[in-house]
């Protein structure tokens, strides 16, 4: 019978109420035959206050274990900014190879999108998730002077951008549109764009069905916003997608519904699926958070452990459930938890 072993990184701040809510759905669409399995790891703020660790060697080791990893969010303003995010969620996606940060957008019905009422938005983001700026290649030399220098150098590998670029145009080549835009900044950053866009072409002659397009990251930061319905799938470095898809969120709905996998394509260790926001101190313990992004990342999760119909199911109930909110008086993150799992189940 088919099975699968979850671990559940509930994390700091809203991170826990979000995610009880995503375990609430999954257990509520699974089919009676697969058995779920979940351990939860407790890593975060209050962790590193009680013990100073992070992630500990024996976890890491034992978080290769599982199928895959649902996280909440990482981050404090009591922990020093940096040492969660490093230490923690970026030690996780390095160790464990995500080198796909799968980022998707769509104009739900109902939302506080400014673009409203407009064509239909439906794009991903795939940002690579392993190098480029990320890797924490740099220093600082006469630091505290004034006359301190930093460095923090952005790291392209033909290998690294090479396996982000095939995943992404294999992505677009099995969506109706069949469009990748890459962006990049290679009119500046010439070293690392000229790889980029050399390894795009290459890859891109493999693919005739697919559209290509080409943009400069501040010029589509302005179509993010006066023309996303042109874009299908977008490729780009860790930085600049981690940029555009805050971007996205914003545009399409809010960081309330955006989902996100840092997944490893072969499978040689486990995918870890997350909520794009954070953690949101502001709201934490008080049931306002809303659910629905975690839910989303939910069936990302599926999507990727093979439970596609299931993974539909959730989806379209975050459309039906966002579709029905018009007027409505805000629900607790327990009440939009319960109408989600009650819409997969039935
Ligand atoms: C995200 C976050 C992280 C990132 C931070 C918390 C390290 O902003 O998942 O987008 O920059 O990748
Ligand atoms: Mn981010």
């Amino acid at each position: 019978s088919r099975s699968i072993d979850l671990a559940v990184i509930p994390g700091d701040g809203i991170g826990q109420e979000v995610v009880t809510q995503g375990l609430k759905v999954l257990n509520a669409v699974l089919p009676q035959d697969v058995k779920l399995e979940t351990k939860e790891y407790d890593l975060g703020a209050q962790r590193w206050h009680r013990t100073g660790e992070t992630l500990p060697d024996a976890e890491l080791e034992a978080l290769k274990g599982h199928d895959a990893i649902l996280l909440g969010a990482i981050g404090d303003p009591s922990v020093p900014s940096g040492v969660l995010e490093r230490g923690l969620l970026l030690k996780l996606r390095f160790a464990f190879d995500h080198y796909v940060n799968l980022r998707p957008s769509k104009l739900f019905p109902n939302t506080a999108s400014p673009l409203a009422g407009r064509p239909e938005i439906d794009f991903v983001v795939v940002r690579e998730g392993t190098e480029g700026p990320y890797t924490g290649n740099g220093g600082s030399l006469r630091t505290g002077t004034e006359h301190e220098v930093a460095t923090e150098v952005s790291v392209n590998t033909a290998y690294g951008v090479e396996r982000v670029v095939r995943d992404a145009f294999a992505r677009a080549a099995g969506r109706p549109r069949k469009k990748l835009t890459l962006v990049h900044k290679n009119n500046v950053l010439v070293h690392a764009g000229h790889l980029w866009k050399n390894i795009f072409d290459k890859v891109a002659a493999e693919y005739p069905e697919v559209a290509t397009d080409y943009l400069h990251v501040d010029a589509a930061t302005i179509f993010f916003v006066t023309q996303p319905e042109r874009f299908d799938v977008i490729v780009t470095d860790n930085l600049f997608g981690d940029i555009l898809t805050d971007l996205a969120a914003a545009v399409t709905g809010g960081i309330g519904l955006a989902a996100s996998g840092n997944i490893n394509p072969t499978g040689a260790f486990p995918s870890m699926f997350e909520p794009v926001h954070g953690t949101a101190p502001d709201i934490a313990g008080q049931g306002k958070a809303d659910p629905t992004a975690t839910v989303l990342s939910v069936a990302l999760l599926l999507r990727h452990l093979g439970y596609e119909a299931e993974a539909v199911r959730i989806e379209e109930a975050v459309s039906a459930d966002l579709a029905e909110r018009e007027g409505q008086a805000a629900r607790s993150t327990d009440e939009i938890g319960d109408a989600l799992a009650v819409r997969v189940a039935s």
